[in-house]
């Protein structure tokens, strides 16, 4: 059922090590006692509420919750602005002069902005915005890297009400094309480039490229990284330069009064098919989770804390644990533009000496990474001002999570693995840090108010100890409101799996403890570094080479990345199963799709395993790529195919 092997499970299952929190924690925690959990038992809908009364409304919904599955509404009737949340709110408190952001950019240039100073920023681009033609409802689309402009822009959009989409600035011109098109942006915000590892990357070509073909774009707001930085791009037919359209613009900007049900954004994420799904968010029920989890998850204190999330705004965790969460709570960020490894591998660890960083959140990729660089680097540095961690993405191995632990948390540091997805808007599984005994490579429990169950194939319930597909039994306000334009993928997607539950696509155990461990997805979406990649769609994209006549993609496990993908190709006749040849496909995917799905390794065939249906086995090739004992072969058509791939791998292993 799952990618992960069973034996690896059932060693972690026993897994006898658990943390309570420490007492000097717990003693200051924002939840302090279980019976927090017990309160949202007993009246779910009124514990989210309760989250929304602290957000501010221009009008107070009448309803909380109306729910004709799989369609949620919450606090129908409410109207309120999300950047108000994140920006007035504040400011008319008199935290104006709060660090909003302390920016650091690549080559080492600082910035820092207050709320005061974000709010005037959003208010410019806002106005700059509405400009151009840009209004309430308008799709607008962002391709920029980690600069405090994207945050600016996300909540600029928010103010006018135009729906906002980021898509994350290491996708090809194809994937940012085929985004553009499907929500029929009106407006593309754009960097010229930004820093990676020492490098500039050409933003502006990509986007140059991906708009030749969009019709609906009418303009493209282009700001300028600086810095030294050159574009050597050609003008954009529809370019218009930030500084001309933003800078002369108002610092003050009436926010756009919203419907709490009126779409805040569209995501993209990949699903089992080729087709990225247009995952769509909405305003207070969005807001009420995001705010909530922030404030209980990462136990932020606004008054003293510097909280750094290392994601990219470009995907969920950088919307709801960057822009949102944190800013709706009013504390200081740190935002880092470059690579982790640049120029040293201790990059983070300077970042967190001098910043006195608090609390960090990270992914299981990067742990991994900064394990295999070597202890020496983040023991040159000061870390005491670290007093939470996090981690999020991936099953983190409890190897990883001591590693965390003792070399970044200095044995001291509560750490939350949060499970959630694009989907779920919010953390959905996790310890609360104060209340929560962790333990290594666990989730452990769903927030207070989420209940989850596993379920069976059968659709029956895993009561007690035991595994089975993870599915949310309740609505939550954060979560997805439908797939932009298609309400019938929505509905199978997640809703017909099991009728009325939403399924996740991710398996699940339970201990004897009652902690929850996720497995990992059952269906055909990998994790590469903790971004959803599907294999349909690298599929789609090798088949499209003039060479491969067909191609089977899967995720195999990877030391560093967790999951990696590899290509089973059947090349058409004329062409030659050279290594000149694999390395152009290899190439060819992250041309089109973008460098994460590069795929590690391209293994030639003759045939590919193959159900008598005609549906290919994955789970064999997934065997066969791991090198490991191949599974139940009893629905292949052809079991002399398996051979014969088997030996392919084992000769191009030796090479
Ligand atoms: C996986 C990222 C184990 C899971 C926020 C999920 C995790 C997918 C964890 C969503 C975790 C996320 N432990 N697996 N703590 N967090 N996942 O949409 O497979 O990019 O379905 O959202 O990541 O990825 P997405």
């Amino acid at each position: 059922m799952t990618n992960q092997p069973q034996e690896t499970i059932d060693t972690l299952l026993s897994e006898e090590r658990s943390f309570a929190p420490p007492a000097e924690f717990q003693a200051q925690a924002n939840a302090q006692s279980a019976e927090i959990y017990t309160q949202a038992e007993q009246d779910w809908q009124g514990w989210w509420a309760s989250w929304a009364e602290q957000l501010q409304w221009d009008k107070k919904w009448e309803q909380v919750l109306d729910w004709q599955a799989p369609y949620a509404k919450w606090f129908v009737g409410g109207k309120l602005n999300a950047s108000v949340q994140c920006l007035d709110r504040h400011v008319q408190a008199g935290l104006g002069n709060r660090v909003a952001f302390y920016f650091e950019g690549e080559p080492g240039d600082q910035r820092t902005l207050s709320y005061a100073e974000m709010l005037e920023g959003v208010c410019q681009v806002a106005n700059g915005l509405k400009s151009l033609g840009v209004g309430k409802g308008d799709r607008v689309t962002l391709y920029m890297p980690m600069v405090p402009e994207l945050a600016m822009t996300v909540l600029a959009c928010a103010r006018i009400g135009a729906i906002f989409s980021v898509v994350f600035a290491g996708f090809s011109p194809t994937s940012l094309k085929d985004r553009i098109q499907d929500q029929s942006a009106k407006l593309v915000v754009c960097a010229d480039g930004c820093w990676r590892r020492g490098k500039v990357l050409d933003l502006k070509s990509v986007v140059q490229q991906a708009v030749k073909e969009c019709t609906s774009v009418e303009k493209v707001l282009l700001w300028s990284r600086g810095q030294g930085l050159r574009s050597e791009s050609a003008p954009i037919p529809q370019e218009v330069a930030w500084e001309d359209v933003v800078g002369p613009q108002p610092t003050t900007c009436p926010p756009e009064s919203m419907d709490a049900e009126d779409p805040l954004f569209i995501l993209y994420t990949s699903g089992t098919t080729g087709k990225p799904k247009g995952i769509v968010h909405t305003t207070g029920g969005y807001l009420t989770g995001a705010l909530a989890t922030s404030k209980l998850v990462f136990d932020l204190k606004p008054e003293t804390d510097v909280y750094w999330c290392t994601a990219d705004i470009g995907w969920i965790t950088g919307h709801s644990y960057i822009v949102f969460g944190p800013m709706a709570n009013g504390v200081s960020q740190v935002m880092y533009e470059g690579a982790p490894n640049h120029p040293a591998p201790d990059r983070f660890w300077q970042l967190v000496e001098t910043y006195r960083v608090s609390v960090f959140y990270t992914a299981p990729t990067a742990i991994r990474a900064f394990m295999k660089w070597g202890d020496e680097h983040p023991s040159k540095h000061d870390l005491s001002s670290l007093r939470l961690l996090g981690t999020v993405g991936e099953p983190i191995n409890p190897e990883a999570w001591m590693w965390y632990q003792k070399q970044i948390g200095g044995e001291r540091c509560p750490i939350v693995d949060t499970w959630w997805q694009t989907e779920t808007g919010g953390i959905m599984i996790t310890p609360l840090p104060g209340i929560t005994a962790t333990v290594p490579g666990s989730a452990t429990t769903p927030f207070p108010g989420i209940e989850t169950k596993l379920l069976r194939e059968d659709g029956s319930e895993v009561e007690g100890a035991g595994g089975g597909y993870l599915v949310l039994t309740r609505p939550w306000p954060s979560m997805l409101r439908g797939i932009w334009g298609d309400a019938k993928r929505y509905e199978e997607t997640y809703w017909s799996r099991f009728p009325g539950k939403y399924f996740a696509g991710d398996g699940a155990k339970r201990d004897a403890h009652g902690n929850l461990w996720i497995l990992g997805r059952v269906d055909d979406v990998m994790n590469v570094s903790g971004h959803r990649l599907s294999t349909m769609e690298i599929e789609s994209s090798l088949v499209a080479h003039p060479a491969v006549a067909e191609a089977a993609v899967i995720g195999i496990a990877h030391e560093l990345k967790g999951q990696a993908p590899v290509g089973f190709v059947i090349l058409r006749g004329g062409y030659d199963q050279t290594q000149q040849l694999a390395e152009e496909l290899r190439q060819f995917v992250a041309t089109e799709i973008g460098g994460l799905a590069r795929p590690e390794n391209i293994i030639f065939t003759p045939e590919l395993p193959k159900t008598r249906s005609g549906k290919i086995m994955r789970r064999l090739l997934r065997d066969v790529a791991e090198g490991k004992a191949v599974g139940d072969v009893t629905t292949l058509a052809d079991p002399t195919v398996l051979q014969g791939l088997q030996k392919e791998y084992e000769d191009k292993e030796k090479c």
